[in-house]
């Protein structure tokens, strides 16, 4: 793996970058969100050069309320704080504040097939929900301005969810392809997907992944507890009483103790190893706990972000003016790779 040049102190050695990002399509990030990406983004930080960021732009690539929206992004951006991403430590910034994402997106839309694009599985998704004609133009290159977003930090590796990894191949198609048509250009990234927690699954439909539009099966950080409480216990669970972690047949309780392994840094066969005996009612109370022990206090701290705009348009403007600086040398280099011509200073 090619290693990032940067580092905060230049007497270290270099550390490996890292990229992600996260829609503000929802009042809150649901578990899935949390266990699959944002945990390891935390966790990260110790050890990589880290940028992560609210993707203001995606979201609005399906319909939406900018009034809703304006709200979104202050309360994603707080609960990435929240979480643990600590602005010192990390790049936090938010997409449009960055105008380098969009301008190396059209470079590379220009490389990118159409056929290509149109075999993406959540344009394919979102436009047959949506219908032919209300899918825009922004949803069908969604995923090369998240290409644009991943290559234009040079980024080592990419922590993400599952459900990422086909527009992180396509990253890679994109990276390679412009590297070999114009010359080494960019760092071509490795998906970083955390095994057991790859895709948390809907409560009430274990078979399908936790996403917000299915709100009786998602689990959002900032529901207040007694909503938790009401969504695990009527949780679908499995057919016979054993707890054991047997995702194919019994995917209701396996996804249950894979969440509860994950807030309780454990694994989830220790977990069932535990359990065993409690029956469902006592695996759902340990859920419950596990969960609570987390959202509680993480929606307190939300709420004290967010009733601090100042502080919070501060810690944007700090990632907005580093990002920016990381960003612009890559774009300097595309443009001149591409033929572009450049005025002197
Ligand atoms: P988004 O906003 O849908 O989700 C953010 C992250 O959460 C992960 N995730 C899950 N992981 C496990 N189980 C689940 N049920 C689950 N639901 C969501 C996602 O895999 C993701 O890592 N296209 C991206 C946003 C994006 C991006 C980027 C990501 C834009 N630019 C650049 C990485 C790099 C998205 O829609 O994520």
């Amino acid at each position: 793996m090619a290693t990032a040049l940067n580092s905060p102190d230049p007497s270290l050695p270099p550390r490996p970058r890292v990229l992600s990002g996260i829609q503000p399509t929802a009042d809150s990030f649901q578990v899935g969100n949390y266990l699959g990406a944002i945990r390891r983004w935390v966790e990260l930080q110790e050890t990589h050069d880290a940028y992560y960021c609210v993707v203001d732009q995606h979201a609005i690539t399906v319909e939406y309320q900018p009034p809703v929206l304006h709200e979104r992004t202050l309360s994603s951006f707080a609960q990435l704080i929240a979480a643990g991403l600590d602005p010192q430590r990390s790049t936090v910034f938010v997409q449009s504040h960055v105008p380098q994402h969009s301008q190396l997106s059209w470079v590379l839309q220009c490389i990118t097939g159409f056929g290509e694009a149109g075999r993406m599985t959540q344009f394919k998704d979102k436009s047959q929900r949506e219908g032919t004609d209300r899918s825009t133009v922004g949803l069908f290159t969604y995923p090369v301005l998240q290409a644009a977003d991943i290559l234009i930090y040079q980024a080592d590796g990419v922590p993400v969810g599952e459900d990422q990894r086909q527009h992180l191949e396509l990253t890679r198609d994109l990276a390679q392809r412009f590297n070999s048509r114009f010359g080494r250009t960019f760092t071509v990234p490795e998906p970083l997907i955390l095994a057991d927690t790859a895709k948390i699954l809907d409560l009430s439909e274990p078979t399908a992944k936790m996403s917000k539009s299915s709100p009786t099966g998602c689990l959002f950080l900032l529901d207040p507890p007694e909503v938790i409480t009401k969504k695990i216990k009527t949780a679908v669970t499995d057919s016979g009483r054993d707890i054991a972690w047997d995702p194919v047949e019994k995917p209701g309780v396996s996804n249950l103790l894979s969440l509860i392994a994950a807030f309780t840094a454990s694994t989830p066969t220790a977990v069932a190893d535990d359990l065993a005996g409690g029956g469902y009612g006592g695996l759902k109370k340990a859920a419950i706990e596990a969960v609570l022990e987390f959202t509680v206090p993480f929606s307190a701290r939300v709420h004290e972000l967010l009733a601090d705009r100042t502080y919070l348009l501060q810690l944007m403007a700090i990632g907005a003016e580093r990002a920016r600086a990381a960003a612009q040398p890559t774009l300097a280099l595309t443009y001149e790779r591409v033929g572009f011509v450049t005025l002197p200073n």
